[in-house]
């Protein structure tokens, strides 16, 4: 079941987070991982506990993802499995929404996301999965998440023309839209324990599930997608959020 055995991959965001889990859940389904990251020292240690190939490539500076495609092309030739993962968080309510926050949240989440694929287009095989790693948040409309939903938003709309694009090519592209989900992630936004305790037990609360997911979960879907299991399956977006996205106006 979502044998990787022989598939070569490259996530990016990977030392961290949901990232790291599906790098740790694809090497154990047998393939040869690379991850990516902005941080040197973050992205070798993460690569030396997993056993796998790190590669630092900021997906804000298009120059990064270059030698990117180089260091695939000398070390893995080509690859069979992009998952576009890398992704930040930032809120903040409208009114106080700055040039700067927009311009790095569009730049990871969509542009970075674009460039990543437009880039490494050269080094996937025929029949290559591409797992792009959205949010609910694209259909949500959550306090301080504008500029974030927006970013997701724009990426399902793009992954939906890139499956159409590419399957000439045999290449599949599908997203992923997790609920909230235990990870670093919240922590990077700057709010402080107290913050980040009320704002998770707010979140539960509407979680019919009444809990985060855990980024292994999130993982096991990625894989499937990955994998020749999924060899119909393209231009498809998959919710994995407990219920969130039913909108129950009671979550019971
Ligand atoms: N956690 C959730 O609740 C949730 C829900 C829905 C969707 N998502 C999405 O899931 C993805 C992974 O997030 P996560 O929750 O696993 O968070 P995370 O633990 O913070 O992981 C994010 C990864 O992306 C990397 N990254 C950020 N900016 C980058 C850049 N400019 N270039 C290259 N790598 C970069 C981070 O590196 P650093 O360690 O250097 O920051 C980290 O490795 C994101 O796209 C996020 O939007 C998360």
């Amino acid at each position: 079941m979502n044998d990787l055995k022989g598939k070569k991959a490259v996530i990016t965001g990977g030392n961290s987070g949901i990232g790291f889990a599906t790098a740790k859940k694809f090497a154990e389904l047998g393939a040869q991982v690379m991850i990516t990251g902005r941080s040197a020292d973050k992205v070798s240690s993460a690569a030396e506990s997993l056993s796998v190939t790190g590669a630092v490539a900021d997906v804000q500076d298009l120059s990064q993802i270059d030698n990117l495609v180089d260091q695939i092309k000398r070390e893995f030739g080509t690859i069979d499995i992009l998952f576009v993962n890398a992704g930040i968080f930032a809120p903040a309510p409208i009114g106080q929404i700055s040039e700067e926050m927009f311009d790095q949240q569009m730049g990871i989440n969509f542009k970075g996301a674009i460039f990543t694929i437009e880039k490494l287009l050269p080094v996937l095989n025929e029949g290559a999965s591409i797992i792009n790693l959205s949010s609910i948040n694209a259909y949500t409309g959550m306090p301080m998440t504008a500029v974030y939903a927006a970013s997701k938003a724009a990426l399902n709309a793009y992954t939906r023309t890139a499956a159409t694009e590419l399957a000439p090519r045999k290449i599949r592209v599908n997203a992923v839209n997790p609920g909230p989900t235990e990870t670093p992630i919240f922590e990077k936004t700057g709010m402080s324990q107290d913050e980040l305790g009320g704002f998770a037990q707010a979140l539960q609360a509407n979680i019919p599930l009444k809990r985060f997911a855990q980024p292994d979960e999130i993982a096991s879907l990625v894989s499937y997608l990955a994998s020749d299991d999924a060899a119909f399956v393209t231009g498809a977006e998959f919710n994995i959020d407990g219920g969130a996205n039913i909108n129950p106006i009671l979550a019971g």
